[in-house]
């Protein structure tokens, strides 16, 4: 059981808005195994990490953490958290083996008998359609996200879930991270699938990935129960002032439209900005207005998976921003790239609200990964994840508290999993996993976010 017991009332006054949304995050690949079972088809993660070399400590998603079999003693561990809601992703080719054709029953019925355990439990299922795990048989006969053949595809795989699992889900995300996958999955070939193509090709494929987006947020409206909300879970280009002065905020405005507007803005708004189209130049994406216009069809909410920040920037001479370097010495979890910057998740939101004029925000990721030591007792005093998400979430209180409409959070992650590049090298969950026994541990953390849900406060 979770250790301390959470504080008797919650705060008055500076706490989070009533009925904020507390959870946390999984996805398909990472927590399910059972790659082979019930039908499922192959993914392209399932064939990438039997390259060699490319997973760092030669591991694959194939058992990970037996999600698809422990289900219910997950469920549990969520409900122990005090969390309202769950966010996890559906394996695409368990439910359709080739991506597209005859459904697999069976696939689906996983996700039927997960939603109900979520429900039973009174914790809202939060279901994301797509996060990685592409069926292998798109990649093949199509060249995956190189088509928009498999855009189409997409949306019909996205009607198919709407139709049978929006009776009971209420919240649906399309793609997560596009900006992630797309990049290192045919830029730079360190995900699924492992390319490495010239930028006008990437820049395709975002611009496929978009559309993908828009046929599935049109899929979720046309056959989804009235009233399933729908929008995208995006790893945002993190950009804040580097000083808190007027024209600062102003270039990191700039600056967040404009790093992400082969994305979120052109989703948001429903165009390419000019910036955008001269950077990229004979490297831009071909598109019709009519493309546009699906890409940009109205969503519900703007999930931003906010971890680290990316660009701290200052105005430019020319009324522009100027991204600055970030030093080595920058404080960092044990992932390069995990830069510790807790206002990232108060300025992020902030502009979002302000570029986009969204009302409806959710953090759908953040969280740290650390050197989690088991000690001889078995207790993880993971002090280093508690300052990380204690800073942040009293960045993200902030924001609420000004008014920012920061609606919900998911933490990432409810347990430790595989974590792609890194195989099971990195730790992200409040819960420790023993991989050879499959032993579940609550570490400190867990009895910190614990309290922090029961007491609707990020706590001094
Ligand atoms: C996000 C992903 O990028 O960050 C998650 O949506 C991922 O799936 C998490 O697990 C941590 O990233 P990484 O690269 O350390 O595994």
């Amino acid at each position: 059981a979770v250790e301390a017991k959470p504080a008797a009332l919650p705060r008055n006054g500076n706490g989070f808005p009533a009925g904020f949304v507390w959870g946390t995050a999984t996805s398909s690949y990472q927590v399910e195994g059972a790659v082979k079972e019930d039908g499922r088809g192959a993914s392209i993660w399932d064939k990438f990490v039997r390259i060699p070399g490319k997973i760092e400590d030669g591991t694959t998603g194939d058992r990970a953490n037996e999600h698809y079999h422990r289900y219910k003693e997950d469920i549990a561990l969520i409900k122990e958290l005090g969390c309202k809601a769950y966010r996890f992703s559906v394996a695409w080719p368990r439910v359709f083996p080739d991506g597209d054709g005859k459904p697999n029953p069976k696939g689906l019925d996983f996700y039927n008998r997960l939603v109900d355990e979520l429900l039973k439990n009174g914790i809202e299922p939060w279901l994301t359609l797509y996060h990685w795990d592409l069926p292998q048989s798109l990649e093949d006969r199509f060249g995956g996200w190189r088509s928009t053949e498999t855009c189409k595809i997409f949306g019909d795989y996205a009607a198919y879930v709407a139709e049978h699992l929006t009776d009971r889900v209420k919240n649906v995300f399309t793609l997560n991270e596009s900006g992630r996958f797309v990049y290192f999955g045919y830029g730079i070939g360190i995900d699924a699938p492992g390319l490495t193509l010239p930028q006008a090709d990437v820049n395709q494929i975002r611009h496929n990935s978009a559309l993908a987006h828009g046929l599935a947020v049109q899929a979720v409206r046309a056959h989804g129960r009235r009233g399933t909300k729908v929008g995208p879970a995006e790893n945002i280009d993190a950009c804040a002032p580097a000083i808190d002065t007027p024209e600062n905020v102003r270039a990191a405005e700039i600056a967040l439209r404009e790093m992400n507007a082969g994305y979120l803005n052109v989703i948001m708004t429903g165009r390419y900005t000019d910036a955008f189209l001269k950077y990229a130049g004979p490297n831009a994406p071909k598109f019709t207005d009519a493309e546009l216009k699906i890409i940009s069809s109205p969503v519900d909410f703007l999930g931003l998976n906010i971890y680290a920040p990316q660009n701290y920037v200052v105005a430019s001479d020319q009324g522009g921003f100027m991204p600055l370097p970030i030093p080595k010495s920058f404080p960092r979890m044990n992932s390069d790239w995990l830069r510790v910057g807790p206002e990232t998740i108060y300025w992020v939101p902030k502009l979002a609200a302000k570029i986009w004029k969204t009302d409806a925000i959710y953090i759908s990721e953040n969280g740290a990964s650390g050197d989690d030591v088991v000690r001889p007792d078995g207790k993880i005093y993971d002090t280093d994840r508690i300052m990380y998400l204690r800073n942040y979430l009293a960045q993200l209180q902030r924001a609420t508290t000004e008014g920012v409409p920061v609606r919900g959070y998911f933490l990432w992650s409810l347990m430790d999993n595989f974590e792609w590049v890194y195989g099971l090298n990195k730790r992200f969950g409040l819960y420790h996993v023993n991989f050879d026994t499959q032993v579940r541990t609550p570490k400190l953390s867990a009895s910190f976010y614990r309290n922090v849900i029961a007491t609707n406060a990020a706590g001094a």
